[in-house]
């Protein structure tokens, strides 16, 4: 017990009052126990929340569970086709001729002319992987195990040196992770980037809710329990941290927005970028990368239009019957899944973190959320999920733009996420694939391959960036003739 202080006793009567009327004064409940320093951390939490919405948000989302709001027509999104073709109606996948070697020099121009920023999101927890540290920083490289952010950041000198001007990265962090981070890019000299060029900010939190009451879960008695808010609470963080002005006197028009999770991620794509840019049926604000789902459960968010607006429908929301139908040609009719690789121009990042009707909506989460207990003090370590996260995801953004335009890429090229320990989109399952395009970009320059009896590559390979941004890179390279069955090879 603390002796009480007439200020402090002041500020707890006031932020009584004020949490009594949204129903969440028990967060006050070990006031008494706490110190002077905790006290005012305490406030500080609190003062940071929105209160005024809580009720608001508890109702609609904790205490219920929303039903996911289907439109009654929905359509595959069409797509431009990696090859050169694009649907030319709704849901077909190439019939139209493009002019792939147009859109390249395009979006080559916009990065020769400084016009492009990189943004990765790096706030989340991590939890399927269950790494320590942010993960960025986790061994992603398939032979060297470089750290995620090393692949990226080498993606991203390789482009500086392509185009003649640097890429400036900007890299959100959460309040969990984000001194970790820097200190990691501190340690590794930023990856050979130029350090005025990097630039991280913490993204925002929400408090975790108590799923069955709806009251915010106290994480220690001093404590909310929080979680990041979504990868979408990057539009209010870019805006808050000063990015979007810093990328502004920059002369930035368009970002190039990936994932952390994702080693084969072309971290600035010249193609993508102009169709984004230039093409006729893109309004140049957000546009986005997909590739053909492997199977109907995939778990891929999938393209659609409804209204004529492209949206992402998360894969645990598209009816099975239409995650299973097949189109004319025997595949799956909604088959475009999303890579998360967007690029978004820096006049619609603006009016997303500014008009109030671009306001994304929150997603529920369901979580184990460990909390000490109210009024007994006692931490309770759940069996079962008790919690509530709430989330803003970016890709609700599409169908606020005015057309919205679908990439398709190819999988084995520019997909090989690490999402689990083990398993799909795991350690193991990133390495084969970034194995088997490095085979494949080898093998098309010459190099003899081992392959099993499988076909797949008998050896594990990684290409850095640096040696190659595309496979005609490696043409003049020094590089083996021949690799050895078994072999590990990093060039
Ligand atoms: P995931 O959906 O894979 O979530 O994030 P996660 O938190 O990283 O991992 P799990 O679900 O706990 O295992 C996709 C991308 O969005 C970023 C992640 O860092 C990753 O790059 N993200 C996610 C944020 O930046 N902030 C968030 O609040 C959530």
């Amino acid at each position: 017990m603390t002796s009480p202080s007439p200020q402090s006793d002041a500020a707890f009567a006031v932020t009584h009052t004020r949490l009594k009327q949204v129903g969440q004064e028990h967060v006050l409940t070990f006031w008494k126990d706490l110190g002077e320093a905790q006290r005012a951390a305490l406030l500080g939490q609190i003062e940071s929340l929105d209160l005024g919405s809580l009720p608001g948000l508890v109702r609609r989302y904790v205490t219920h569970t929303p039903p996911a709001m289907l439109p009654s027509r929905i359509d595959p999104a069409p797509s431009y086709g990696a090859g050169g073709g694009v649907g030319g109606g709704l849901g077909s996948r190439s019939t139209r001729n493009w002019d792939v070697a147009n859109y390249r020099r395009i979006g080559e121009d916009l990065l020769r002319a400084g016009k492009v920023a990189a943004f990765t999101v790096a706030g989340g927890q991590g939890s399927r992987l269950g790494y320590e540290g942010p993960k960025g920083c986790f061994p992603g490289g398939a032979v060297t195990g470089k750290p995620l952010f090393q692949m990226f950041g080498e993606g991203l000198v390789a482009a500086q040196r392509r185009y003649g001007r640097p890429v400036p990265w900007y890299i959100m962090t959460s309040p969990l992770n984000h001194e970790a981070t820097v200190a990691f890019f501190q340690e590794h000299a930023w990856f050979g980037l130029d350090e005025a060029n990097v630039s991280f900010f913490p993204q925002g939190v929400m408090p975790s809710f108590d799923m069955a009451s709806g009251r915010i879960l106290l994480s220690a008695k001093d404590q909310l329990a929080t979680n990041p808010d979504g990868h979408g609470g990057a539009i209010r963080a870019l805006k808050g941290s000063g990015s979007l002005a810093d990328m502004r006197r920059r002369g930035v028009e368009h970002v190039s927005y990936f994932q952390v999770d994702n080693p084969l991620v072309r971290v600035v794509d010249p193609t993508f970028l102009g169709l984004h840019a230039a093409a006729r049926d893109s309004s140049g604000e957000m546009s986005s990368k997909m590739i053909p789902k492997a199977y109907p459960d995939e778990k891929l968010g999938v393209f659609c239009s409804v209204d004529g607006r492209t949206q992402i429908i998360e894969y645990s929301d598209l009816p099975r019957a239409l995650a299973e139908e097949k189109g004319p040609e025997g595949s799956l009719r909604f088959i475009g899944g999303s890579i998360a690789v967007h690029a978004i121009s820096l006049d619609f990042l603006e009016r997303l973190g500014t008009d109030p009707s671009f306001e994304l909506p929150f997603h529920r989460a369901e979580k184990k959320v460990p909390h000490v207990q109210t009024p007994s003090g006692i931490t309770a370590q759940p069996q079962a999920n008790n919690g509530v996260k709430l989330e803003k995801f970016i890709f609700d953004a599409l169908p606020l733009c005015g057309r919205s335009l679908v990439y398709e890429t190819d999988r084995a090229e520019e997909f090989a996420p690490i999402k689990n320990a083990t398993g799909v989109d795991s350690v193991e399952s990133s390495r084969e694939i970034q194995t088997e395009r490095a085979a494949r970009w080898l093998e098309g320059a010459g190099v003899r391959v081992p392959r099993r009896a499988d076909g797949k590559a008998d050896c594990v390979l990684e290409i850095s960036p640096l040696t190659a941004l595309f496979p005609e890179d490696l043409k003049g390279r020094e590089i083996p003739r021949e690799v050895g069955a078994g072999a590990s090879v990093a060039l």
